[in-house]
């Protein structure tokens, strides 16, 4: 008779990667638009290169291109309307719109396999100067694969056209990325970014 085996192995982080479940979470990305999946999917290669150049374990580039690719899996919750307006919203859009981070998160809670992913994606809006959001983490307080996919999503937005109205040439969102450095952004993942990049 077959009995459910305490394998702890179905729980390990690979595993998510490869199920469907991980699967299933970027279809609904895909949903919301192709401009958001095209987005996540360049933070996480950008992501991904700075952790390497970081030389950051193996296991961790993994969590991190994860965490990427899904860090703005909570604007499924965001109506359009807002999502097209950005960044110029009201009060009240903008509230909408910040709560992207917790209701990602929130699909995440109880997914064993994504715990790690949680904090990254959390806090992918927090800032090194603390005047980020959600929880205004400050400097170090802020896990490192968030600083990273901050980074990342911030220099995507800067030079995607796909994004907002922000276009901007390589080296204008490097200037870009070196003006909020040691603000915005944590200065020694800029630096790892900007070395990636070539
Ligand atoms: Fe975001």
């Amino acid at each position: 008779m077959l009995t459910l085996m305490q394998a702890p192995e179905i729980y390990k982080f690979d595993a998510a990667l490869t199920d469907g479940f991980f699967s299933s979470l970027l279809q609904l990305i895909k949903l919301k638009g192709a401009n958001l999946y095209m987005h996540s999917q360049q933070v996480a290669n950008y992501a991904v290169s700075v952790a390497a150049k970081m030389r950051l374990p193996r296991e961790e580039i993994e969590r991190i291109r994860a965490a990427a690719m899904l860090h703005d899996l909570g604007q499924i919750t965001v109506p359009n309307t807002v999502l097209t307006k950005y960044p110029y919203l009201s009060t009240r859009e903008m509230s909408v719109f910040k709560n992207h981070c917790n209701a990602g998160s929130y699909m995440l809670e109880n997914i064993p396999a994504c715990q790690e992913l949680i904090p990254y994606i959390r806090y992918h809006h927090e800032r090194w100067d603390g005047k980020g959001y959600p929880k205004r983490l400050k400097g170090v307080n802020i896990p490192l694969g968030a600083r990273i996919i901050a980074v990342a999503d911030h220099y995507d937005r800067f030079i995607n056209p796909c994004t907002e109205n922000w276009v901007k040439t390589k080296d204008e969102a490097i200037r870009e990325l070196l003006s909020l450095s040691g603000m915005a952004f944590d200065s020694d993942v800029v630096r790892a970014f900007i070395e990636a990049l070539g």
